[in-house]
């Protein structure tokens, strides 16, 4: 994210962020649209340096929007939905079904019919009998990869990891399932068996489970003989939120997965796969910012300060639900001696914190805005209407200026699927 000050007011792009904020109101998620399509063109560029046949796909629900969408057509990304909602956004702002796959552990009858009727390009499979599901709701032949598990630990929150052996994510190459679901793939009418995917895990900060992985995939698919076309290996590379948090070094780790790849690929004598990647937090998260007005500040002496900003766990619940810490910063600068405090938010809840013992300006006051960096993943995807707050807009920011992505959410809506 370009935020900089510029003499003591915060910017992104060059835009003042209290202008900004003027025009479109708190809180606000402000995403620097340059930044994303930078994120993009990286990942582009590692694989397409390696001369390997490649796809990167966006994983959509990391955030989600029509003009998003858009903006990842014009960087040549393709998709990955997890949901009929997600698939319904994609269509709706014109992608392409076929560059879009569809995951999910327990993907409905209903998803499954509608996914094919749009003439998605792929469905992950990802539980034995979703290969009869598929079957049974296709009336033509439909390219399918088969979600394995790998078995692979890694180290990241224990909800965000999905690659160990005791997951609901996937079949096992170790008990027999996977190959089952294989052999099923491939008895049936319709199903297409295209290749493997797997994901182990988000937030992670080095190539190492994903290089065990790809050894204990290609040790299993030659064991089994197995022949894929396709190899997605997920996504889960890791941003930085703080200082201390290690970024996924994407162009060196890349470097060593895919020398690892080819030299796996010779040493069992497969032809090289085409190569798929979705990454989703790493191409939205330090993209965005979210800004609140503070409004109650409460001294407790000799205990602590209490900064309240007029949203919280409603728009940011990674830190109630992950423990998950945030950078907190004045939108203007000041030179006042720093003090430590909470910042929270206002839902009628303890755990309503956005970051604890935080260094913030000590003559902070009502009114004074605050940026939470690093918010643009898994923050306004994962908001609600808890105590009927309203969603939050979102605003993209290039070198033009600001503009509306998605509007706040209105009063009306909040009761538009009452009966009164
Ligand atoms: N592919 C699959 C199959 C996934 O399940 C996920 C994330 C991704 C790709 C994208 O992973 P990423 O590159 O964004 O790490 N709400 C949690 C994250 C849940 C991730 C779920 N799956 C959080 O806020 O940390």
């Amino acid at each position: 994210m370009t935020l900089k000050y510029l003499d003591d007011e915060l910017t992104v792009n060059g835009f003042s962020l209290t202008e900004i904020t003027n025009n479109y109101g708190t809180p606000l998620f402000v995403y620097d649209e340059n930044e994303i399509r930078h994120q993009c063109r990286k990942y582009h560029q590692v694989l397409a340096d390696s001369s390997l046949d490649y796809s990167v796909s966006y994983a959509s629900k990391a955030f989600t929007s029509v003009q998003l969408i858009q903006l990842l057509k014009e960087e040549n990304m393709k998709l990955d939905v997890v949901s009929q909602g997600e698939l319904y956004t994609a269509l709706k702002a014109g992608f392409n079904p076929e560059d879009i796959h569809f995951h999910g552990n327990n993907k409905t009858e209903e998803e499954i019919k509608y996914a094919l009727d749009a003439g998605i390009g792929l469905i992950v499979v990802d539980a034995l009998d979703e290969v009869t599901l598929i079957d049974e709701n296709a009336s033509e032949s439909v390219n399918v990869l088969l979600r394995i598990n790998p078995g692979v630990n890694v180290d990241t929150h224990e909800y965000i990891q999905t690659g160990q052996e005791d997951s609901k994510f996937g079949l096992s190459i170790h008990n027999g399932s996977a190959k089952a679901a294989i052999q099923n793939i491939i008895q049936s009418d319709h199903l297409i068996f295209k290749g493997v995917h797997y994901h182990l895990g988000s937030q992670l900060s080095t190539e190492s489970p994903f290089i065990n992985a790809l050894e204990a995939v290609y040790g299993w698919l030659y064991e089994e003989s197995i022949e894929i076309d396709i190899l997605n290996m997920g996504g889960g590379y890791g941003v930085k939120y703080v200082e201390g948090d290690t970024r996924f070094p994407v162009e060196a780790a890349f470097n060593d997965i895919i020398e690892r790849l080819k030299s796996l690929s010779e040493t069992y004598q497969r032809p090289l796969p085409h190569v798929m990647i979705e990454p989703g937090r790493s191409i939205a998260a330090e993209a965005g910012t979210t800004i609140y007005e503070v409004g109650m500040i409460k001294d407790i002496p000799d205990i602590s300060r209490y900064v309240s900003i007029d949203g919280g766990m409603s728009d940011h619940i990674r830190t109630p639900l992950y423990d998950a810490e945030y950078e907190v910063i004045p939108v203007k600068r000041t030179q006042n001696t720093p003090a430590n405090a909470h910042v929270v938010g206002k839902l009628c809840e303890s755990g309503d914190i956005i970051g604890k013992n935080l260094t913030l300006p000590g003559d902070l006051k009502r009114g004074d805005l605050l940026a939470v960096k690093t918010t643009g993943a898994y923050h306004y995807s994962m908001a609600s209407n808890y105590n009927q707050m309203r969603k939050p807009a979102v605003v993209f920011v290039n070198d033009n200026g600001a503009r509306t992505v998605i509007k706040r959410q209105t009063l009306d809506q909040l009761i538009e699927n009452d009966i009164f």
